[in-house]
């Protein structure tokens, strides 16, 4: 039985991740009531965006025994009339006599909670819990930078390969491996490829077999627009975007059902920082996919825009090739393994990456 502030505090983070893939651009968040004998007498996450927030759901589940209670929120409750009213005011309605909140809101609309809180007497806690921050990353990131948090997936040989020999098995990572980028990308608002991918793969960057629900926005780098006129991404069924250089000849795509986007040259390649933003501010993206091949990766990395890592490592192994092989790329970052576990047969690491990238564009508000 939970009975430590941490122990509530992990049960209000395990809530929030629910949230996952529904709330976006809203923060996941959760929250727990606890009485003055350590029992949990509500709890209650935000499930969809416009929807109720997380205080909202633990308080309607306490009812009248939330009078009194402590609230365990992941992230400082909101002080300002959105889509729903401020959870600050509610809190005091319910009666509830203090608050511990993981971490502040960077949110210049929604902040001022916690003060709000306390000049209404009520007592609060601030943690600037670091699991927290890690679970409002994406969130914060978006914020902060008017970027989407990025992440890059790719699957690897045990020696690094990302690409298979001609004539053999081209699956690198297990079914099940494949089935958890699939739910991954019914969570997120964008999948990201090179040029090269689709001219080698021809891949549908859909969702499926999931039961996540996102429809995310194909998007192909390609500088001269050589995508063949076959390709599957241009068969009109998901919304795709091809960012390109100046120099394209849009004519020969114009009458197909893709958006166009031109960016601007950076070092020799396309910057790839106003596709982020254009991402967010027409997208309104917190999380996108960048899902290869390895010189799309280095640009990524070289720009100093990836974030997160998902790395897939097969027991396979290719052997000497000259194939395209991640090892170099990956000991350039500098990154941080956050968690790991087993697919069947593939390990799965999760990094986030110090990605140095505070340019910062005006703040971008939460419903
Ligand atoms: N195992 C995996 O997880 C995985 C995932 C994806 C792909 N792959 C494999 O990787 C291979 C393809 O990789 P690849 O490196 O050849 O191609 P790629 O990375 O998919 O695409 C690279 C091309 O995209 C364009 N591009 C991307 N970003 C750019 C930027 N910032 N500025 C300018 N151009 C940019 C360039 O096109 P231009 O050449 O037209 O200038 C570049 O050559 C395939 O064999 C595929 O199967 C493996």
């Amino acid at each position: 039985m939970p009975t430590t502030i941490s122990d509530f505090m992990l049960h209000a983070r395990e809530l929030a991740v629910r949230g996952h893939g529904f709330v976006e651009p809203n923060p996941m968040v959760g929250c727990v009531l606890v009485n003055n004998q350590n029992k949990i007498v509500g709890t209650g996450y935000h499930e969809k965006c416009g929807e109720a927030h997380a205080e909202i759901n633990a308080l309607n589940a306490a009812g009248s025994l939330a009078k009194g209670a402590t609230a365990y929120v992941t992230l400082e409750p909101c002080n300002h009339q959105g889509k729903t009213g401020p959870c600050s005011q509610a809190l005091i309605d319910a009666g509830i006599s203090k608050v511990v909140i993981g971490c502040a809101d960077l949110n210049l609309e929604a902040s001022g909670g916690g003060a709000y809180l306390a000049n209404n007497g009520v007592e609060v806690i601030f943690l600037d819990d670091e699991l927290c921050k890690t679970i409002l990353a994406p969130f914060l990131h978006r914020i902060r930078t008017g970027f989407p948090w990025v992440i890059c997936k790719w699957a690897q040989t045990a020696d690094g390969y990302i690409e298979t020999p001609e004539g053999e098995d081209p699956w690198i990572s297990c079914e099940a491996s494949q089935q958890l980028v699939h739910e991954e990308r019914g969570r997120v608002d964008a999948i990201i490829v090179g040029i090269g991918t689709v001219v080698a793969d021809n891949p549908s960057l859909t969702v499926r077999h999931s039961t996540a629900h996102r429809t995310p926005l194909r998007v192909i780098v390609d500088p001269t627009l050589r995508l063949p006129h076959n390709s599957i991404v241009l068969d009109g069924e998901v919304p795709t975007l091809i960012a390109h250089g100046k120099d394209a000849n849009l004519n020969e795509l114009k009458d197909r059902a893709v958006s166009f986007l031109e960016l601007p040259n950076i070092d020799g390649a396309l910057d790839l920082r106003p596709l982020m933003s254009h991402l967010v501010n027409e997208y309104d993206a917190t999380n996108v996919i960048v899902e290869g091949g390895r010189t799309m990766f280095e640009h990524v990395f070289d720009q100093h825009l990836a974030n997160e890592l998902w790395v897939f490592t097969s027991q396979r192994t290719i052997g000497d090739q000259k194939l395209a092989n991640m090892k170099s790329l990956f000991d350039s970052l500098d990154c941080t393994l956050e968690y790991k576990h087993k697919s069947e047969d593939d390990s799965v690491c999760h990094f986030f990456v110090d990605c140095k990238n505070n340019s910062s564009t005006s703040p971008v508000s939460a419903e």
